[in-house]
């Protein structure tokens, strides 16, 4: 990954943050998901009445991916408010495509402040079952 795609993928997740559905967080947050193929596909966090059903973005940015036949994850842009440290469960869901996907988290407000991980660093010793067939 070089500079140039953050830049690009920073930018994507910024324009689907804008379409966040967060209710009762008021906490926006936009994903930007690239693949080997060099497919690109967008997330943000919706919220829900039961709370539980909620979907963050990285999950959107995944689930759209996997629905395009586009599985190979190279990298995930993640844009919020403050810092957006991945939940266990989209830890979890990115781990599941790769151990080497690249993680970046910009704060909104300046595309400086970032933190970066790889999916394996954000799930240390993550559970890994063969599928079938
Ligand atoms: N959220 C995400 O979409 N991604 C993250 O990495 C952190 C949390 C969402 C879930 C919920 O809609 C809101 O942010 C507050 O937790």
């Amino acid at each position: 990954m070089n500079e140039a795609q953050w830049q690009s993928l920073y930018e994507q997740a910024c324009s689907v943050r804008e379409k966040a559905y967060a209710p009762y967080s008021q906490f926006r947050v936009g994903a930007a998901l690239l693949t080997k193929r060099g497919g690109v596909f967008l997330g943000c966090n919706i919220e829900n009445a039961a709370y539980s059903p909620s979907l963050c973005a990285e999950r959107g940015a995944i689930a759209a991916a996997v629905a395009a036949g586009d599985r190979e994850l190279a990298a995930i842009c993640i844009v919020a408010d403050k810092l957006a440290s991945p939940c266990g469960v989209c830890r979890q869901v990115l781990f599941q495509f790769g151990t080497k996907i690249r993680v970046r988290s910009y704060a909104a407000d300046d595309p400086q402040k970032f933190q970066e991980w790889s999916s394996s660093e954000l799930l240390p010793d993550g559970f890994d079952l063969k599928p079938h067939g």
